[in-house]
């Protein structure tokens, strides 16, 4: 993504903050693995989001109106020995030169450098509560600022929650966004496909992860946005089941829940197949409700339309579909006020999706369900399961899990699904037919 497209960002939070006000932004901590051993480092959504800077020890102060400038950063220094070691920094020079940075600071002198930018300040924005140790020190800072009030010296008195503005800003998403986001996708779409043309039986469920880790890792996608599900049999029953160490078995359905993440942002797609190439007719019946309720619920995804629609048809469709398989019994209307596909359909059809899988923006507005605007991002993934647990369910459906779940970008007139692997009964078929 451009610099520009960080700096246009940098500039809309700081008009709304106004002058008066400091913004601190965190990036996010390194974790240990196992003792010398860490995660690979992913920067906070929030602070990649305002800066593109993906290096750790990292935090970003914007201050409008600062006559030296209005974004610092601080950061390592450059350090030749450790980049030798560990890998290329930035450093202070590439701060700037890179990332836009007007002025940028050695990490280590934070402690030394914040009171004396929160001086004069009216208003702090900063998220509370997301990394314990870091509220401890801007309390801190704040605290030596306030204690100078005898020296003429002006402290904040306001504290604002910046996760909210930033989120807000998130929830619609930019062309350039649209553009990652579509990419993402497409590699996951990809992916699933190529699952799809290796699984059969006798593979393990890791196996088929593996094809899809390397789908992903061949188009350019270093890491999934969240643990791959590859599930099959009962296994599809769990909602988030990560063993993934199974033997897949003939007969049974494969559900594999898997989205690449790229530049800091995810896709979430599901795909629900034959473990050999060809549904039951018990497979079928249930997949096409579940298909029927996606298609229903991507229909409800357009402007103007409330976040709980497309959750709405979903829940109606997959009702009348248990009714007619005789799960369910009594008046329509009635099981779908009453939820009574809770036991097979337990979560909701989708979430907001962008740099975190389950993105950040509210669902709600003063208590109403959120109107749908051009360039929000949700999943619609409606699903059933039967687990074999599921009291009073007849034998014939038991260890049939199904979730079908794509990403839809609203447009101005209605949407776009942005992920487009095989969906139909025919497409899975005719795609697993042509390689078994
Ligand atoms: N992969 C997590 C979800 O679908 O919400
Ligand atoms: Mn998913
Ligand atoms: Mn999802």
């Amino acid at each position: 993504m451009k610099q520009q497209e960080f700096a246009g960002r940098r500039k809309e939070l700081m008009e709304i903050a106004g002058n008066g006000s400091i913004i601190i932004q965190p990036s996010s901590q390194e974790h240990v693995r196992n003792r010398d051993v860490y995660y690979p480092y992913r920067p906070d959504s929030d602070f990649h989001f305002l800066t593109g800077f993906g290096e750790p020890l990292s935090v970003a102060v914007l201050i409008p109106g600062r006559p030296q400038g209005e974004f610092i950063l601080f950061c390592r220094e450059k350090d030749q020995d450790a980049e030798i070691w560990h890998g290329r920094r930035s450093g202070l020079e590439g701060a700037c030169t890179f990332y836009g940075a007007d002025d940028a600071f050695p990490i280590e002198d934070l402690d030394e450098i914040l009171p004396g930018l929160l001086e004069n300040k009216d208003r702090i924005y900063y998220t509370m509560g997301r990394y314990a140790d870091f509220d401890q020190r801007v309390i801190g800072w704040l605290n030596h600022v306030t204690e100078m009030a005898r020296a003429g010296v002006h402290a904040p008195d306001q504290f604002i929650s910046l996760s909210h503005l930033v989120h807000e800003m998130r929830l619609i998403k930019s062309p350039a966004e649209i553009r990652v986001m579509r990419r993402a996708a497409a590699i996951s779409s990809t992916a699933h496909s190529r699952a799809m043309k290796i699984t059969k039986p006798g593979l393990f469920e890791y196996q088929v992860e593996a094809e899809i880790m390397h789908s992903f890792m061949d188009q350019g996608s270093r890491s999934p946005a969240y643990p791959s599900i590859v599930g099959a049999g009962r296994n599809s029953c769990i909602l988030h089941y990560t063993e993934n160490n199974e033997k897949l078995k003939n007969g049974d359905m494969l559900l594999i829940d898997a989205g690449a993440e790229v530049e800091s942002y995810a896709s979430d797609i599901t795909r629900t197949f034959p473990v050999n190439g060809k549904f039951s007719r018990n497979q079928k019946i249930v997949y096409e409700i579940v298909l029927a309720a996606q298609l229903a619920a991507i229909a409800e995804v357009k402007p103007g339309n409330r976040w709980n629609q497309p959750h709405d048809a979903a829940v109606a469709v997959i009702t009348e579909g248990l009714l007619d398989m005789g799960i369910l019994k009594g008046s329509l209307q009635k099981l779908i006020q009453t939820e009574a596909c809770r036991p097979y359909y337990m979560h909701k059809t989708g979430h907001w999706l962008g740099m975190d899988v389950h993105d950040v923006g509210d669902y709600k507005i003063a208590d109403q369900w959120r109107v749908f605007e051009p360039g929000m991002v949700t999943t619609i993934e409606p699903g059933l399961y039967f687990s074999a647990f599921t009291k009073g369910l007849p034998k014939k459906w038991h260890n049939i899990g199904i979730r079908i779940e794509d990403d839809v970008l609203v447009t101005s007139s209605g949407c776009d699904v942005l992920s487009d692997a095989p969906k139909t009964v025919k497409e899975i078929e005719d795609l697993m037919r042509a390689v078994h």
